[in-house]
C-alpha cells in the first residue's frame, strides 16, 4: 500500500509517499526556518500562509521524486495535532480535498506517534515492546511502545521540552534559531566539565524530567560573568552534557526497568550528536540494541506520518470530512498511563 503522508504542523511543509510503513519512496521538506529566522521563532500566522504557498508544489515534488501519479496513492495521512492550530489546517484541509476527490481512504495522525514511527524508517526496526525517548521541540517524553498501535506514558517534563530549552538558551546567547544544530556544533569545540551546570534528576526513579533550573543556572551564569562571550563553547558543551546525561540515564533506566532489548531516541533534538553518542555507548555496555533514526528522520518530515497512517489504516482507523485539527494534548497510540 502506498501511502501519501503530508505535514504542516510547525513550520515545514512535508510531503513523502512510503510504501507499507516502511519503504521511503521520496520525501520532501521545504523548511521556513528563514523566514521565521529573524523573529527568534516560530510565527503561527506567517507558517500558516508559507504552508498555504508550499502544500501543491510539495506534494508534486513528492510525486515526481518517487516517478509515481495521483493515480498510484492508495490512501492518505496527514497530521492532525498537536501543534498549530493554522498551520495544522492548511495540510489537513489539504488531504481531506485530495481523499474525497479522488475518493481514497484517509487518517489523521498524531504528531508524536510519527515520530515515534520513525525508528521504522531504518533497516534494522526495534522488536516490541521497547522504550522510547521522544526529544523534540515541543515534547520529551519516555515511553514504553507495546505495538504500532499502543504505548504508555512512563514519564514527560515537567516544564520545558529539551528543544525548547537548546532554542532558549542559543537565544540568551545571542546565537540564532534554531538553537540546537547551533549549541550542537559550538559544544564540540567546549569542555563539558569547565563549567558545572546541575543535573536535574528529580527523583531518580522517576521519567519525568524538568529543563527550568538548568536553563535558569545558565542565564545566571551569564549575568553574573561579564565576559561569558568568551566562554561559548564551554557553557554550550556543559549545558549539553547536563541535558544529555539525565536524558540518556532515564532512557536506559526505564528500558531495564521493563526488561526490554529494545531502546529508540526519536524527534528532532534525537539528531543531537552528544546525545546519539552516549546513548549508543550507554546502550552497548547493557546490551541493549539503540533505534536512531538517520539524522533527516529527527526532524519534522512527512515520511514518519505516512508509516504511522499506515499502521492505523492496517488496524482499520479512518478519518472522516467532519474531523478537526487539535493543537495540544491528545496522546499518541491509544497512549495509557502507568
Ligand atoms: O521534532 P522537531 O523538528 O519539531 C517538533 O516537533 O518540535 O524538533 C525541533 C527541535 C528544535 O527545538 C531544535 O532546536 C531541536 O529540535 N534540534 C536539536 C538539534 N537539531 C534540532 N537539538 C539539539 N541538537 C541538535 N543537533
Ligand atoms: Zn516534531
Amino acid at each position: 500500500m502506498i501511502v501519501l503522508g503530508i505535514e504542516t504542523s510547525c513550520d515545514e511543509t512535508a510531503a513523502a509517499l512510503v510504501r507499507d510503513g516502511n519503504t521511503i519512496l521520496s520525501s520532501v521538506v521545504s523548511s521556513q526556518v528563514a523566514d521565521h529566522h529573524v523573529y527568534g521563532g516560530v510565527v503561527p500566522e506567517i507558517a500558516a500562509r508559507k504552508h498555504l504557498e508550499a502544500v501543491v508544489p510539495v506534494v508534486r515534488a513528492a510525486l515526481s521524486d518517487a516517478g509515481l501519479d495521483m493515480e498510484d496513492i492508495d490512501a492518505l495521512a496527514v497530521t492532525q495535532g498537536p501543534g498549530l492550530v493554522g498551520a495544522l489546517l492548511i495540510g489537513f484541509s489539504f488531504a481531506k480535498a485530495f481523499a474525497y476527490a479522488r475518493n481514497i481512504p484517509w487518517v489523521g495522525v498524531n504528531h508524536l506517534e510519527g515520530h515515534i514511527t520513525s525508528a521504522f524508517l531504518s533497516e534494522s526496526t526495534p522488536g516490541f515492546p521497547y522504550v522510547a525517548l521522544l526529544v523534540s521541540g515541543g515534547h520529551t517524553s519516555i515511553y514504553h511502545v507495546l505495538s504500532h498501535t499502543e504505548c504508555e506514558l512512563m514519564g514527560q517534563t515537567r516544564d520545558d521540552a529539551v528543544g525548547e530549552a537548546y532554542d532558549k538558551v542559543s537565544k540568551m546567547l545571542d546565537l540564532g534559531y534554531p538553537g540546537g544544530k547551533i549549541i550542537d556544533d559550538l559544544a564540540r569545540r567546549g569542555d563539558a566539565a569547565a563549567i558545572p551546570f546541575p543535573r536535574a534528576w528529580l527523583d531518580k526513579s522517576s521519567y519525568d524530567f524538568s529543563l527550568s533550573g538548568l536553563k535558569s543556572a545558565v542565564r545566571r551564569y551569564i549575568d553574573d560573568h561579564p565576559d561569558y562571550a568568551d566562554r561559548l563553547p564551554d557553557i554550550a558543551a556543559g549545558f549539553q552534557e547536563s541535558v544529555v546525561e539525565v536524558l540518556t540515564y532515564k532512557l536506559i533506566h526505564a528500558a531495564r526497568e521493563k526488561g526490554c532489548r529494545d531502546i529508540s531516541v526519536v524527534g528532532g533534538v534525537a539528531a543531537n550528536s552528544r546525545l546519539r553518542f552516549a546513548v549508543t555507548e550507554k546502550a552497548s555496555r547493557y546490551g541493549l540494541r539503540v533505534h536512531i533514526p538517520p539524522v533527516s528522520l529527527c526532524g519534522d518530515n512527512a515520511a514518519m506520518i505516512a508509516a504511522a497512517g499506515f499502521h492505523q489504516l492496517e488496524s482499520g482507523r479512518r478519518s472522516d470530512l467532519p474531523d478537526d485539527v487539535y493543537s495540544r494534548a491528545k496522546t499518541p497510540m491509544g497512549q495509557k498511563h502507568r
